[in-house]
């Protein structure tokens, strides 16, 4: 598409209510590998809210129009326009009419993985966000609620299992002919996007499940023949969710069956589809010996979060694209309060503000920064981003903490009942929370509007005489994309004051209130604080429980954060204090590395960690994430301008070395006494105990000494679960050179038929800090098991390298940038979704240092220049580049 035929954005201010609705939807759908036909028979009327006298816009995209009739009559040639994008009846008669539409579309020629396609020849579907309109003409926004009912045909040998959304109506053979066929029904209106058909030879696995009003539900995991046995972990998971979100939310499932296939060819991770969840095979699929206790957990959320879209979703679905984060933050919360009930809640809450700060935060801080609810898009798949998801959790999660347990409670009730059938706005959302609590929001829906990470700057100081501690809070928003004035935010700051007996004191403000839950209210650019009756001084822990998504900053000493990193009560907080004292250590290492002196001694984190590996009391889960090392890009965050990888890289290496060596002692004691004991189990406790056994292995072995090397040997051949296996690879890959090439083998060797596995092995390749990286990772491009076509084979190897390989992706002759530009080039003629995400990898090049940053930007011009881009990628690299 040539430059000035690039359409102008949808904005959130042009939304206009539909001016037809559709009322039921038939369709017929013949399956077939090049040619299936889709006969479509939708009753529709004008809407009230609409334009009177509209004509009817349908939209399609690679569609093959066979027959078109209104009202049982084919329409005349003159009477409709035909567009790539488009069909439209120019003047229908302006009362309830039915149309039938024949469509024929090729699902094998369908590599963009939206719409009807096969994968490993199973006849599937993804919908969201628009890919209804790539199986037959229909109005494609999600504030058009239809009532669906699927009939699909098809050779009885290719597709012997037939599975639509809703019940199960009837079946059986087609006379006279190999095909059979089967209709379901969903009772429930429902938008177009979340449609789903699935055909093909699978195997399943089946379980009932009772609900809280004694209702039996018929559960189908189905999966590709032979893999049954790897199931079971997601129907557990179901089973639980299901539960779960009874006895929390009050949802009850509200169909006969609710169905689950697996297939792996998969754009995302799943998706929610009425009554018929379709996943990315690697979210269902797990055994102790193909599957890492990560794998499990990332199942497990992921099962949980598309049930729990049933309610927050598909009952309550957007009234606009715009509204994504209307489900999609508040799924993201509740699965992770889900996966808290079912694990460590602190752990959990660990690992959630790891990943927000890793992903989120630099989106926020890049070029590719959007608020969470977005007010303009050029392209909608380009934002299923960490800010939709994870930073609108956050804001859910504010909710929460503003409101407190019951008064949430009180909003989601109102909400699901009061907004129960509708496509609704997140002004509705907030609504309920105001009324069900007779509390004003205004200032608080600035969260969905405002882009960029706020900056709160915190001071304290004790008044001895006074018996008083004051807090001076400073919140500045940083200037982003379309966004330079901004109003203050409503943060909900959760603080604790810590005594020097390590207990918490009780908090008074000066007025007399206390700070509810521990909360306080940062509502102005500047504002103090005051808590009277405090008798000696004590250390502030602050936004405690990462209560708001902010970059906190604050005057605290290396010793008051060294005694958090022990006593603080708030566990986020005692592991935060050690990762402050990291990331400060780790940037001050970095200049020092860049100036040629000598790199500083990391005695406080030292201290900090030994502590923790010491106290006897805690959760090994939690000491795990206590003794991790920031990351790289971590530290490059934190540095925030100029950064430069290599520099990050050996102050990273250094201070691992260093740790190991002062900790070497306590290290490989905790790693004998964590031991497994008994059979390998997926469950939290067991897989905390393989966390903090791996975490100690990883950093005796960055001490690099030989017997630490050969620990890590051992750990590799004796492991009895892939977990062990593959942490005990990944440590030798990246610290046993010599080592490296015979473990790669061995367990390539013994995995070569599993793909889900070789994707680990590539993308381990992917990772390694070595000039050969790059040529590994062109090496593994030509492998057999290496398909383009394949997403998550793209992800683990190219998507890896640009992610998780720092020093490579930028290297300094530009030929990590190349690589990743060149691969997005070649995808995007494929699948623009997975190219385009492919490419938001350069998403914080602005932040690199000037040789590197001018090898990204040429990187990024390069693939701006070529023509016939997808909207995709234009719209990712434009906005880069903008
Ligand atoms: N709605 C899905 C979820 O979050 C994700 C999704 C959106 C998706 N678009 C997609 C999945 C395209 C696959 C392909 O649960
Ligand atoms: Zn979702």
């Amino acid at each position: 598409m040539s430059r000035d035929a690039v359409p102008p954005p949808v904005r959130l201010g042009d939304y206009r209510p539909p001016d037809w609705l559709v009322d039921t939807v038939h369709l017929d759908v013949r399956l077939h590998p090049s040619a299936a036909r889709i006969v479509a028979r939708l009753t529709m009327r004008p809407n009230p809210a609409g334009r009177a006298g509209s004509p009817i816009v349908l939209d399609g995209d690679e569609l093959s129009l066979k027959a078109i009739t209104l009202d049982g009559v084919p329409l005349a040639g003159t009477a409709y326009v035909v567009t790539p994008t488009a069909l439209t009846l120019l003047a229908p008669p302006q009362r309830p009419l039915t149309l039938e539409i024949e469509t024929v579309v090729n699902p094998s020629a369908n590599t963009k993985l939206m719409g009807l396609y096969r994968s490993s020849g199973t006849y599937c579907t993804q919908c969201e966000a628009e890919g209804f309109r790539r199986i037959t003409y229909f109005p494609d926004r999600p504030d058009v609620l239809a009532v669906y009912t699927t009939r699909i045909e098809a050779e009885r040998e290719e597709a012997p299992v037939l599975l639509g959304n809703g019940n199960p109506v009837e079946s059986g053979a087609v006379e006279g002919t190999s095909r059979h066929y089967a209709v379901w029904h969903d009772p429930w209106p429902k938008p177009c996007y979340l449609f789903a058909l699935v055909g093909g030879r699978l195997d399943r696995i089946t379980e009932d499940f009772v609900t809280a009003t004694g209702k039996k539900v018929a559960l189908g995991i189905y999966v590709e023949p032979g893999k049954t046995e790897r199931a079971g972990y997601a129907m557990d998971a179901l089973k639980r969710s299901m539960r779960w979100d009874e006895e929390v939310f009050g949802c009850e499932y509200d169909l006969d069956v609710f169905n689950i296939v697996a297939v792996a060819d998969f754009n995302m991770g799943a998706m929610e589809n009425k009554g018929l969840n379709i996943f990315n095979d690697k979210y269902v699929l797990a055994s102790p010996q193909t599957a890492t206790d990560a794998d499990y957990a990332n199942i497990e959320a992921i099962i949980a979060h598309e049930y729990f879209h049933n309610w927050t979703g598909n009952r309550i679905t957007c009234r606009d694209w715009f509204q994504l984060c209307l489900k999609e933050g508040l799924t993201v919360f509740r699965d992770q309060e889900f996966s808290a009930d079912a694990r460590s809640r602190p752990v959990k809450r660990i690992s959630d503000v790891r990943l927000l700060k890793g992903h989120q935060f630099p989106e926020d801080a890049g070029p590719l920064a959007h608020p969470v609810r977005p007010d303009s898009y050029r392209e909608i798949n380009n934002f299923y981003t960490a800010t939709v998801y994870e930073k609108g959790a956050e804001v859910v999660r504010m909710l929460k903490t503003l409101l407190g347990e019951e008064g949430f409670r009180a909003g989601m009730d109102l909400y699901l009942d009061r907004h129960d059938g509708d496509a609704a706005t997140v002004e509705d959302f907030l609504t309920c929370f105001a009324d069900a609590n007779g509390v004003d929001l205004t200032q608080f829906a600035l969260w969905y509007a405002q882009s960029g990470t706020p900056q709160v700057t915190v001071s304290g100081s004790w008044d001895a005489a006074a018996r008083s501690y004051r807090l001076d809070v400073v919140q500045t928003l940083p200037p982003t994309p379309g966004q330079s004035e901004k109003q203050p935010m409503l943060i909900p700051l959760a603080v604790g004051l810590v005594g020097p007996d390590g207990q918490d004191l009780p908090l008074t403000l000066d007025d007399g209130s206390n700070a509810e839950r521990g909360v306080l209210l940062v509502t102005q650019p500047r504002q103090s604080f005051v808590f009277r009756d405090i008798a000696q001084r004590p250390v502030p822990s602050l936004n405690r429980g990462f209560s708001a998504p902010v970059k906190l900053s604050s005057d605290m000493s290396t010793a008051d954060l060294l005694f958090l990193a022990r006593h603080d009560s708030d566990p986020f907080n005692r592991f935060d204090a050690a990762q402050t004292i990291a990331l400060g250590h780790l940037v001050e290492a970095t200049a020092a590395a860049r100036a040629g002196a000598d790199l500083p001694a990391p005695d406080a984190l030292v201290a900090a960690l030994g502590a923790t590996l010491d106290d006897g009391t805690l959760d090994p889960a939690f000491v795990a994430q206590a003794l991790s090392i920031p990351s790289e890009t971590d530290v490059a965050r934190e540095i925030g301008e100029d950064v430069d990888p290599d520099a990050i890289h050996f102050a990273r290496t250094t201070l691992r070395q260093a740790v190991s060596a002062a900790l070497a002692p306590a290290l490989e004691a905790a790693y004998i006494r964590h031991a497994p004991s008994g059979a390998y189990s997926p469950e939290a406790a067991s897989a905390g105990q393989r966390a903090l056994r791996n975490t100690c292995l990883d950093l005796l072995a960055a001490g690099g000494t030989a017997e630490s090397l050969a620990r890590a040997q051992a750990h590799f051949e004796t492991a009895d679960n892939m977990t062990d296996r593959f942490f005990a690879l990944s440590l030798l890959a990246h610290a046993a050179p010599q080592a490296r090439e015979a473990a790669l083998a061995a367990f390539h060797e013994r995995f070569r038929d599993d793909p889900l596995v070789v994707d680990k092995w590539m993308a381990l390749q992917a990772q390694i800090a070595e000039p050969q990286a790059l040529e590994r990772v062109r090496g593994l491009t030509h492998h057999a098991a290496f398909a383009w076509s394949n997403p998550n084979r793209v992800r683990a190897l190219i998507g890896s390298f640009a992610g998780l390989n720092p020093t490579q992706f930028h290297r300094i002759d530009g030929a990590g940038h190349e690589l990743v530009a060149d691969a997005v080039i070649d995808i995007d003629g494929r699948n623009p979704q997975l190219a385009a995400r492919l490419l938001a990898a350069f998403k914080s090049w602005r932040s690199l240092e000037p040789v590197r940053r001018a090898s990204a930007e040429a990187a990024l011009r390069r693939v701006a220049d070529k023509p016939g881009l997808s909207p995709d990628v234009t719209d990712i690299v434009g906005r880069s580049l903008g």
